[in-house]
């Protein structure tokens, strides 16, 4: 759904594009387990990349808090909008893919691995080591559950709870999410 051509709309856009060109730029501090695959990256102001991840262990007695020392590997064309937070992984290192957008807001937990070209809309919480494949569209305030794979060109509509895996080019809705059937 996000990746229809509107040939009308493009026509504009890329006229407005040129007269305003693209300005790529870092106006938070990123640490330097941020690793950046060009200059073509554009990360806004107050963009959290938190070195401590809410991860723990209880030992019987206590809980202990785990080590986050991995690096978040960006890929080229990626955008970060205010507000959003990304969290240090624990041990691998983790990727958001190339031309993956992120909206205001958002809340990306330690582990997670996001594909390519993927728009991931205000308020959505992404628990931690899920999996998200390219070209998928999270709609706003989206929740998905902590270990959940979803697959390539998958849509997660507005408010939805996912709970388990997504097949490749599904559309889920609701609480807990269920697919979207399209009528006939
Ligand atoms: C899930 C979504 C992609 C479906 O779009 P669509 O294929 O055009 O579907 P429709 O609007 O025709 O709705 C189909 C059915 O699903 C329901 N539905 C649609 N989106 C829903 C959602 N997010 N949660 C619950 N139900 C939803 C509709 O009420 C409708 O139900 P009905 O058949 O019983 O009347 C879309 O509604 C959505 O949530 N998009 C994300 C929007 C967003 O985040 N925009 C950000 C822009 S800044």
């Amino acid at each position: 759904m996000n990746q229809e051509i509107n040939k009308e709309r493009l026509k504009f856009v890329e006229k407005q594009r040129k007269k305003y060109p693209m300005r790529w730029g870092r106006r938070s501090i990123v640490p330097p387990w941020i690793k950046m695959a060009s200059d073509a990256i554009d990360i806004h102001k107050n963009v959290f990349f938190s070195e401590q991840g809410f991860g723990f262990q209880w030992n019987g007695k206590e809980y202990i808090r785990i080590p986050h020392v991995g690096n978040v590997n960006l890929g080229d064309k990626v955008e970060i909008y205010s507000g959003t937070n990304i969290v240090r992984p624990t041990v691998n290192d983790t990727t958001i893919g190339d031309g993956t957008k992120i909206d205001y807001n958002c809340h990306i937990a330690h582990n997670v691995n996001i594909g390519k070209n993927c728009l991931i809309i205000a308020g959505t919480i992404i628990g931690g080591s899920v999996e998200i494949g390219d070209n998928c569209y999270l709609g706003i305030g989206c929740t998905i559950k902590n270990k959940v794979k979803i697959g390539n060109n998958v849509t997660i509509g507005m408010s939805a709870v996912v709970l388990n895996d997504v097949p490749d080019g599904l559309t889920m809705i609701g609480n807990p999410a269920i697919i979207l059937e399209k009528k006939k």
